[in-house]
């Protein structure tokens, strides 16, 4: 197996402390393919809460936590903000950056997103770089040019050779909380299309990098879309939120 398989749940603005403590319990029966990864981003606050309810459980190393969002400065007079640093010291590995509720809600640009990557790599957290088209763009069928306008920046930023400890979500922004999810073979041929546009950088980095889904992954079409040569594995939204959902979501991914 070349590729580890991620699943990685983005509670957003959702969730409560009650949340944090009967989900730790329920994952920490959860049946994982080998060479699979579960990833939980909860809001901030939660963060070390989450971390110290796995403390008292068995939950495996298969686990980690994600964080959602953080400033692209380390440290200084950003009232409000977080660094990747701080969330680096209370126990977060992953970190969710370039979301399109980012890009659309709070106007961050992808110079912007590549700094933010920049940021994470250098704190030891390792990005889950979110991009995707809207459904004008697909339609205008500018989906390609899209991706790569939201790509480049953060290769220019950080260089190739450090896309080894990036993982990239595919999350078509008209498939986000809609319940439109893209067939399996349409986010197949996008998700080829990122692997080969970042081969075209790396081939050795595009093999090994993990290329998630999402937008409106559920308990029902994770196996479909999780089989294709390309994906491999989710950032799920909403069905994360229930933890019987998210299980099956869990146990269906499996590591290329
Ligand atoms: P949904 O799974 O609710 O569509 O959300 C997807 C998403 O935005 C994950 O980051």
């Amino acid at each position: 197996m070349k590729r580890l398989s991620i699943v990685a749940a983005n509670w957003k603005m959702n969730g409560s402390l009650a949340l944090v403590n009967s989900m730790v319990s329920e994952l920490n029966n959860v049946t994982l393919n080998e060479n699979v990864e579960v990833v939980v981003c909860p809001s901030s606050p939660y963060l070390a809460a989450f971390n110290a309810a796995s403390a008292s459980t068995n939950l495996s190393a298969a686990f980690s936590l994600g964080a959602q969002n953080f400033s692209e400065h380390n440290s200084g007079a950003f009232t409000g903000e977080v660094s990747a640093s701080m969330l680096q010291e209370v126990g977060v590995s992953y970190i969710i950056v370039g979301h399109s509720e980012r890009r659309s809600i709070y106007n961050e640009s992808s110079a912007l997103v590549a700094k933010k990557v920049k940021a994470a790599l250098a704190s030891g957290l390792k990005p889950i770089l979110c991009i995707g088209e809207s459904e004008e763009e697909r339609a205008a069928e500018k989906t390609e040019v899209v991706l790569a306008e939201q790509l480049q920046p953060v290769i220019d930023e950080v260089g190739i050779e450090n896309f080894k400890n990036v993982v990239i979500a595919y999350e078509p922004v008209w498939a986000i909380g809609t319940g439109k999810t893209a067939s399996p073979e349409m986010a197949q041929e996008t998700h080829q299309f990122i692997r080969e546009f970042i081969a075209k950088f790396d081939e050795n980095v595009a093999d090994k990098l993990p290329l998630l889904y999402g937008g409106s992954v559920n308990a029902k079409n994770c196996e479909e879309l999780f089989a294709q040569a390309d994906i491999d594995g989710g950032l799920i939204g909403g069905a994360s939120l229930k933890a019987e959902e998210f299980k099956i979501i869990c146990s269906a991914a499996k590591g290329k």
